[in-house]
């Protein structure tokens, strides 16, 4: 088929390259023609692993434009996989949404297109492109009609980064929604291969053991919209839940990873996303969680336990700080290294990282922050600039001299550290184990006083 993809961030090229991959005919548009050039010269303006190979092996079936003119007439799907930021009150900011149909409608030429919402949009979000879609069309095609040329779909994305690709071409399931039966149809076919598996796995992403053919959720537009954010905040809570948990298992002597696992062993439960810890970031939790919150007021509904699960999660970044102040007493002038920015490893992306929050609070006590990530350096330093903390080429230089430690975000290669050698240059080897990451009787035989959040 014919695929259009308006926006080429985590979600927009990583599902432009699957699609290319199992077979369709795919063109990214992005309107940053320095992302374009890259792309066009074969480079990944993203870190996720596998991508910049995929994209490689894909290309013979792949376009990259900044032009809505040569992405719009001729395609059968449209994605619109723009950004969207927060905005005012918890509500995403859907200007670049509106952007993209309005693009779309003007330069539409061709017959029936599916303009399919990929971005995580509120509920209502698909009668909104569909609005402007109409109203576009008409303006741009001298008051001709748009009925019969567009329908609007949702199909929301669950990628996770650092694992995007797999995410994409095995995912548990594939939803579609609208309230039109031919673009389900469309969206089916689009599909096939993924809900079929009848492309061929590639040795650096092979197809998970037992794995059978995907369900599809096939639903109308308001309940596909619903669903992603269900699902985030669903995941988000259970995250909280086992952090609330970790807290009293910390007062009660227990030990939350034997806990997270005796509940998680439970079906019904799952042992995913209860690892306990500094808690969640990223670019979707705290949106959607705040989005969904937002949405529900506007039904005069409160959503106490969402709350609930968002003030667990600012919570566990306050801890941080209140253990360092309760070892060190006092934190003006203490130099502390955080090791990790990434919101998660295997990737650079740093919206609402918890380091760089924990950074601003330490900054603000009078503490000289040092700071370190394997990946995510040179973005930091773009996008964080003014922010007062000094930048180390590596975990050991953001050690040295240090009066404690926060393992941030679990990066394999602070795993393999000599731990040793790490202790023995800090003025105080102090450690927090935010991601409960690390093994605590090595890292004490290496010198360090280790404490986990929680303990
Ligand atoms: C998430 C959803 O998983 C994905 O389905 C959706 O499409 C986008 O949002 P992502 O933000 O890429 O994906 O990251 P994810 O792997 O879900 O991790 C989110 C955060 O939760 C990270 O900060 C991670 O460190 C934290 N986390 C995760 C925990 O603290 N404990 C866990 O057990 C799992």
């Amino acid at each position: 088929m014919q695929v259009s993809i308006i926006g080429t961030g985590y979600v927009g090229l990583t599902t432009g390259v699957c699609l290319a991959y199992v077979g369709h005919e795919v063109v990214c548009l992005d309107t940053d023609p320095a992302k374009i050039a890259r792309l066009e010269r074969g480079e990944c303006p993203i870190y996720e692993p596998h991508l910049k190979e995929l994209l490689a092996e894909a290309r013979p079936r792949l376009r990259f434009t900044t032009s809505y003119e040569e992405a719009i007439p001729g395609a059968q799907v449209i994605f619109i996989a723009v950004g969207t930021p927060p905005g005012e009150g918890g509500n995403p900011d859907l200007r670049y949404v509106r952007a993209a149909a309005e693009g779309i409608a003007r330069h539409h030429t061709g017959g029936f297109t599916v303009v399919v919402n990929k971005s995580t949009v509120p509920i209502g979000s698909g009668n909104l492109v569909d609005a402007i879609l109409r109203e576009s069309y008409d303006k741009h095609h001298n008051g001709a009609k748009p009925d019969g040329k567009f329908a609007v779909a949702s199909n929301p994305e669950f990628l996770r980064e650092g694992t995007a690709l797999h995410d994409s071409l095995y995912p548990d399931r594939v939803v579609i929604g609208s309230d039109d039966e031919r673009s389900l149809e469309v969206l089916y076919t689009l599909y096939r291969p993924v809900l079929d598996q009848t492309f061929e796995a590639l040795p650096y992403l092979p197809r998970p053991e037992d794995y059978g053919a995907v369900p599809l959720v096939s639903t109308d537009l308001a309940s596909a919209e619903l669903t992603k954010y269900a699902a985030n905040a669903f995941l988000a809570l259970k995250i909280s839940y086992i952090n609330e948990i970790g807290m009293l298992a910390e007062k009660a002597g227990a030990d939350i990873r034997q806990v997270s696992k005796g509940i998680g062993l439970d079906a019904r439960i799952g042992t995913r996303f209860l690892q306990a810890g500094i808690g969640w970031g990223g670019s979707c939790f705290g949106k959607d969680t705040a989005a969904l919150v937002a949405t529900a007021a506007e039904y005069g509904l409160d959503m106490p336990i969402v709350k609930a699960a968002r003030e667990v999660n600012r919570m566990q970044r306050e801890r941080i700080v209140e253990r360092l102040l309760a070892e060190l007493k006092i934190l003006k002038g203490r130099t502390i290294g955080l090791l990790g920015l990434a919101f998660k490893p295997n990737t650079d992306d740093l919206r609402e990282a918890p380091a760089i929050d924990i950074a601003r609070k330490l900054i603000e006590r009078g503490c000289r922050v040092k700071v370190h990530d394997p990946v995510a350096m040179d973005r930091f330093a773009l996008e964080y600039a003014s922010l007062d903390v000094i930048r180390c080429k590596d975990a050991n230089e953001a050690a040295a001299g240090a009066d404690a430690l926060v393992l941030v975000t679990e990066w394999q290669e602070y795993w393999e550290l000599d731990w040793h050698a790490v202790a023995g240059s800090m003025r105080n080897p102090f450690i927090i184990d935010g991601r409960n990451a690390l093994d605590r009787a090595r890292l004490t035989r290496a010198g360090f006083k280790y404490r986990s959040l929680p303990e």
